[in-house]
C-alpha cells in the first residue's frame, strides 16, 4: 500500500510575525516548508508528498517549491484540524504521515520508527521526555504539575488512513484539538510512542526561526 506525507502548511504564523506566514521564510536558502517536502520526497518509504495550504496562497506556494514536482496543493481550513481533514478527504493510500511544515528538520530515522510501528498498531507519534518543571501559570507561580510520565508529541504522526479519517470526522467540532494523536485516541486508537528528535522542535516564534538559520548555516561552514 501506498503511503503518503501529508503536510499541514495553511497557518497563518500569527505569533512568528514577519510579513509572510513562517512557513514561506526563506532559512538557508530554501523556504521552511521546502526543508520539510524534501526530507519527505528523500525518504523511500513515503511514496507522494502532499501539502495543504491556506486560501490565497498559492502564489507563496509556488514561490517556496521552486521546481519540484508535486501534486496540486489541497486548501486547507481556519484550524489546523480543519487542513488535517481537508488533507486527508483528498487522499488515497493506506498509510498517512500528517506533518506540520513548521517543523522543517525531519530525521530520516524518526519516519523509519514510526513507519515500524505502524505494523504494530494503527498510529504512532515521536515523543520526547519534559526537562522543565511544570506549574500552573498564574500572577504568582500556581500548583506544581507532576512531569512524571509525561511526553512532548511531536509531528510526524503516523496513522492508517481509514483510521485516522473516521476519527477526524466523529471529532466533537466544537473541541479544541492541538494534534491528530489526541483525535485519534478520542477515536478509541492505539497510538505507540516513538523516540523523537529535537531537531523537529517547531518553529513558534520568529526567535525560532532566526536560531534554525544560524544552526543550519554553521553546519553548511
Ligand atoms: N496549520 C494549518 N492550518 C491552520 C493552522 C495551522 O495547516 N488553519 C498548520 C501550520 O501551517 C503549521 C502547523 O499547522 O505548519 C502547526 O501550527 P502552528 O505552529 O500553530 O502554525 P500557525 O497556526 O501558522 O501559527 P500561529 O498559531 O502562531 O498563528
Ligand atoms: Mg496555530
Amino acid at each position: 500500500g501506498k503511503t503518503t506525507a501529508l503536510i499541514v502548511a495553511a497557518g497563518r504564523g500569527e505569533r512568528a510575525g514577519g510579513g509572510i506566514p513562517k512557513q514561506y521564510a526563506s532559512v538557508a536558502g530554501r523556504a521552511v516548508l521546502a526543508h520539510a517536502i524534501d526530507a519527505c520526497m528523500a525518504h523511500g518509504g513515503i511514496d507522494e508528498v502532499r501539502v495543504v495550504i491556506g486560501e490565497g496562497q498559492e502564489a507563496l506556494y509556488a514561490q517556496a517549491i521552486e521546481d519540484r514536482s508535486l501534486p496540486s496543493p489541497i486548501i486547507g481550513g481556519a484550524e489546523r484540524r480543519l487542513s488535517v481533514l481537508a488533507g486527508l478527504e483528498a487522499i488515497d493510500g493506506e498509510r498517512v504521515l500528517i506533518h506540520d511544515a513548521a517543523r522543517p528538520f525531519l530525521p530520516a530515522a524518526v519516519i523509519d520508527r514510526l513507519l515500524a510501528a505502524l505494523d504494530e498498531a494503527p498510529g504512532a507519534v515521536p515523543v520526547l521526555p519534559v526537562v522543565d518543571t511544570l506549574a500552573q501559570a498564574d500572577t504568582a507561580l500556581g500548583d506544581i504539575v507532576p512531569r512524571d510520565g509525561v511526553v512532548r508529541v511531536q509531528t510526524p504522526q503516523a496513522f492508517h488512513t481509514h483510521a485516522i479519517l473516521a476519527a477526524h470526522r466523529a471529532w466533537d467540532g466544537a473541541r479544541p484539538a492541538t494534534d491528530d494523536a489526541q483525535i485519534a485516541r478520542a477515536a478509541g486508537l492505539s497510538v505507540l510512542p516513538v523516540t523523537g528528535d529535537r531537531l523537529l522542535e517547531k518553529l513558534t516564534y520568529a526567535e525560532d526561526i532566526e536560531a534554525a538559520e544560524r544552526r543550519l548555516r554553521a553546519t553548511m561552514i
